[in-house]
C-alpha cells in the first residue's frame, strides 16, 4: 500500500490548508511565565469565537445540531458533572458502564435488534465506523479470510476509506442509481468469497439517498459476510419517522443479514459532540471490536479505539435521550422533517434548480436544474446565500449545496424560500461572477 498524501488543488484543498497551516506557525505563540485569572482566561478563549460561523442563528445545515433549550441545558449540565470521570476503567466508575448499557440498549430497541443485540458507546460516528470494520475484518479472519474486501457504494462516508486505509483493508467502491441510491447490480458484480464487508447507508450524506439495504444484506448473506449500515444520520430519525407514520423502506435489524449499525447520538440524537453508538445483533459480533493485552502495567482493555476518554459526551447522550423520551424524540423529528418539506418545495419551485434524487429524511442536496433552459450554477448561489447568512457545505460531482437540517434551522427556515430566490436572482444578475 502506497503512503497517504493529502491532496491540494482540489475544491477542498483550502480544508487541507486550514487544517494544516498550525504546522508551520510563525511567529510561534508563547505560553505565559505567568497564569491568567479564570476571568480573564474565559474572556481570552471567547473573543476567539469572534469568526466561527453564528450557528445559533439557524442558518448553519450541519455540523452543530441543537435539541432546543431544555435538550441543551440537560446536556450541559450532565456533561459537566462527568466532566473528569475516565472511561478507560468502569471498574473505578461503574455508573459509566450503567450508562453505556442503557444507552446502546435503547438504541438497539429503535433499531429493532433482536434479543442480545448489543453494542458499545464510541466518539463519533467515525468511530463507530472504524468499529465496525474492525470487527467485520476479525470475522473474516475467523473465516480464514486474511485482508478482505470492503465493498462500499462511492456515496458511503469517508470514514469506511480512513478505516480501510489504517486497518490495511482493500477497498472497491461501487456505483449509485439514478436517485443516487447504491446500485445494488454493482455491487452485486464485485461481492465475492473475498468480501468481508458490505456497507449500505440510511441515509447517506451527499444526496440523503436511503441505500437498498435488503438486497445489500441479501448480497452478505450469499457470500457470508459481515454487513454493516451506517445510520449515523438516520440513526434517530427514520425510528421515529416511521412513528409518527411516515413511509420508511426497511434499513434497520428487521432486515435479515444486517449485522451492525452505527447512529449518532451526537448530530439528530441531539447530545453535544463526541459520541454515537455502535449497535451488533450479537454479543459474539460486538465482542470482536474489543482489544486487550497483559502487560508489566497490570491488564489493559478497550473496547473502542481511544484509550482514557471523557465521560462526559456519553453522559450528555443518556442526559438528553432521558430528558426527550421517545415522544420528545417523534416531535423533533415530526418538525424537522416538515421543515425538509417545505424547503426542498422551496427549491424545486425555482427554475433552473432541483433537489437531488428523492430523500426523505433530514439530508438533501440542492443542484442546478439540467432539464432547465438556464440551470443555476452553485458554486455562484452559494456565496449569495453565504452573503444572506446561509452556509451550505459545497459538494461536487454533481456541483451541490448539501443540506442537512437539524431542529436549529427552525428558528430560520420561514425565511430560507425568499432569501434562496433573492440569491438566485443576484446570481442571475451576474453579481456573482
Ligand atoms: C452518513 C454519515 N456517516 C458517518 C459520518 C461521520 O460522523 P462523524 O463526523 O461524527 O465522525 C457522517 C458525518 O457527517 C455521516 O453523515
Amino acid at each position: 500500500m502506497s503512503s497517504w498524501t493529502p491532496r491540494s488543488g482540489a475544491i477542498g484543498s483550502r480544508l487541507v490548508d486550514t487544517l494544516l497551516t498550525h504546522l508551520h506557525s510563525t511567529p510561534r505563540p508563547e505560553l505565559g511565565e505567568k497564569g491568567q485569572s479564570v476571568d480573564e482566561t474565559l474572556r481570552a478563549l471567547a473573543a476567539k469565537k469572534t469568526g466561527d460561523v453564528p450557528w445559533e442563528d439557524g442558518k448553519l445545515f450541519g455540523l452543530v445540531h441543537d435539541g432546543g433549550p431544555s435538550a441543551r441545558e440537560v446536556g450541559e449540565h450532565a456533561a459537566q458533572l462527568y466532566m473528569h470521570e475516565n472511561m478507560l476503567n468502569p471498574l473505578a466508575f461503574p455508573s459509566l458502564s450503567e450508562i453505556q448499557e442503557e444507552i446502546t440498549q435503547w438504541t438497539a430497541r429503535l433499531l429493532h435488534g433482536p434479543d442480545g443485540a448489543c453494542g458499545f458507546v464510541t466518539s463519533g460516528g467515525t468511530e463507530s465506523i472504524m468499529c465496525a470494520v474492525l470487527a467485520a475484518r476479525e470475522h473474516g479472519r475467523q473465516r480464514g479470510i486474511d485482508r478482505g474486501t470492503v465493498v462500499v457504494p462511492e456515496s458511503a462516508h469517508p470514514a469506511f476509506h480512513k478505516a480501510a486505509y489504517l486497518f490495511d483493508l482493500p477497498i472497491v467502491t461501487t456505483g449509485l442509481d439514478r436517485d443516487y441510491a447504491a446500485d445494488i447490480d454493482a455491487m452485486a458484480a464485485v461481492v465475492d468469497e473475498r468480501t468481508i464487508l458490505v456497507v449500505g447507508s440510511a441515509p447517506q450524506y451527499p444526496q440523503g439517498a436511503i441505500d437498498p439495504i435488503p438486497q445489500i444484506a441479501a448480497l452478505a448473506q450469499t457470500f457470508g459476510c459481515s454487513c454493516h449500515v451506517d445510520a449515523c444520520m438516520g440513526g434517530h430519525v427514520l425510528p421515529f419517522a416511521e412513528r409518527i407514520g411516515r413511509e420508511v423502506p426497511p434499513w434497520d435489524f428487521r432486515v435479515e443479514g444486517v449485522d451492525s449499525i452505527s447512529a449518532d447520538n451526537h448530530k439528530l440524537g441531539y447530545a453535544p459532540k463526541g459520541v454515537s453508538t455502535v449497535v451488533y445483533r450479537s454479543p459474539e459480533r460486538a465482542a470482536r471490536q474489543v482489544w486487550d493485552l497483559e502487560w508489566s502495567g497490570g491488564y489493559y482493555a478497550t473496547p473502542t479505539l481511544l484509550g482514557s476518554r471523557s465521560a462526559a459526551p456519553m453522559a450528555a447522550a443518556w442526559a438528553v435521550m432521558q430528558h426527550l423520551g421517545l415522544e420528545g424524540y417523534d416531535h423533533l423529528v415530526d418538525v424537522v422533517l416538515t421543515n425538509c418539506d417545505s424547503m426542498r418545495a422551496a427549491v424545486n419551485a425555482i427554475d433552473g434548480l432541483r433537489v437531488l434524487g428523492a430523500p426523505i429524511a433530514q439530508l438533501f442536496a440542492i443542484a442546478g436544474d439540467e432539464t432547465a433552459a438556464a440551470p443555476v450554477p452553485i458554486m455562484p448561489l452559494a456565496a449569495a446565500l453565504r452573503d444572506r447568512g446561509w452556509v451550505h457545505d459545497i459538494q461536487t460531482r454533481p456541483d451541490s449545496l448539501h443540506t442537512t437540517v437539524s431542529n436549529i434551522n427552525t428558528r430560520a427556515v420561514d425565511r430560507y424560500p425568499d432569501d434562496l430566490a433573492a440569491a438566485v436572482a443576484d446570481v442571475r444578475a451576474g453579481k456573482y461572477g
